[in-house]
């Protein structure tokens, strides 16, 4: 194997302004913490293709050894992570995917699947009758383009569920609060909403509820994240009937990009699998993510343990070094 190396990953991450995001950003920095030699570097493109496209070039001209990319849309962002795949530079894409087959592997969801699910899920629920408003994610992502074409797939089998009417939003909370309510006011036969993630469907539950339709129409979202505001939270309080579970997937990116670099195996689709989160099962999904964050904070807590005994072994050295050479 080769000797570790300074290696440098730089990171083009479409958005962080989310806590999906960053979430996903957490998830790196730990498993970042297991290659100290590793420098790594993330430019956050703010929503903005154009930006997104300068800061890849920048990377470029600066030097690295390994790209992550979730592109912010697909089709602006594809040319120049072909150039940098075309220069040799491995390219790792998380969550977002570009157009082209030109990367060295993926990471994150199967988001066709995840709409497929949401379609069966949503016509059980109704008992395979009902009317469905779909509320988008931003127009040439990739996410949103395959949720909407797997969601339209999936109720091809279920001729009873009527895909009423749709909201285009853009992941953003703003955007439902903005178009929801003149959508349902023309379409008040509305049963159930479907938004591409949770924050877009928290956006639906406070309209219905401005509308005085929260008890009546149901809200399915995407993402299921642990925490406060986070999708697991909003099924237990009963914001939302359901949610798709979609992993962040920091750490399997580093995962995948350390394979990379220090040329072991790896796999070029590395699918993180999708599941319905609602009443049946939120406890429990609720008691293993907060399992899993309390070990987070334990393994933290022993990295600083680790760090500070080898300042004071350190000293405790230079302190001896002294005493024999005096
Ligand atoms: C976060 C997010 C998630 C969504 C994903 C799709 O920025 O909007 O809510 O699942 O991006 O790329």
């Amino acid at each position: 194997a080769p000797a570790p190396r300074p290696y440098r990953i730089g990171f083009s991450q479409c958005t962080n302004g989310d806590a999906w995001r960053l979430a996903m950003l957490a998830g790196m920095k730990k498993e970042l913490s297991f290659y100290p030699q590793v420098t790594f570097r993330m430019k956050d493109a703010r929503d903005n293709s154009a930006v997104q496209r300068e800061h890849i070039a920048e990377f470029l001209r600066e030097g690295i050894d390994l790209l992550i990319v979730s592109a912010n849309e697909a089709e602006p962002i594809t040319p120049v992570v072909e150039e940098a795949y075309n220069r040799g530079i491995p390219v790792v894409i998380l969550d977002r995917r570009t157009t082209s087959p030109l990367y060295t592997a993926y990471v994150g969801g199967n988001n066709q699947e995840v709409g497929q699910t949401a379609a069966r899920y949503i016509s059980s629920l109704l008992r395979q009758r009902g009317e469905v408003l779909e509320i988008l994610g931003a127009a040439g992502s990739s996410p949103a383009v395959d949720r909407h074409r797997g969601f339209v797939e999936g109720l091809a089998a279920y001729p009873g569920i009527r895909r009423t009417a749709q909201v285009l939003g853009d992941w953003k909370h703003p955007s439902v609060l903005r178009a929801l309510p003149a959508v349902l006011r023309d379409h008040p036969e509305v049963d159930l909403i479907f938004a591409h993630n949770d924050r877009m469907a928290l956006g639906a539950y406070q309209v219905c509820k401005q509308l005085g339709l929260a008890g009546r129409i149901r809200i399915v979202g995407v993402d299921g994240l642990p925490g406060p505001q986070g999708g697991i939270q909003l099924v237990q309080d009963r914001v939302m009937t359901a949610t798709l579970l979609y992993s962040p997937g920091g750490e399997e990116a580093i995962r995948t990009a350390m394979k990379i670099l220090l040329r072991q195996p790896f796999e070029k689709e590395n699918i993180l699998s999708t599941m319905v989160i609602d009443s049946t099962n939120v406890l429990t999904m609720r008691m293993q993510t907060q399992k899993l964050a309390d070990q987070q904070q334990d393994i933290q807590r022993q990295q600083q343990l680790l760090q500070a005994q080898l300042v004071t072994y350190t000293s405790q050295r230079t302190v001896l070094y002294i005493l024999v050479v005096a």
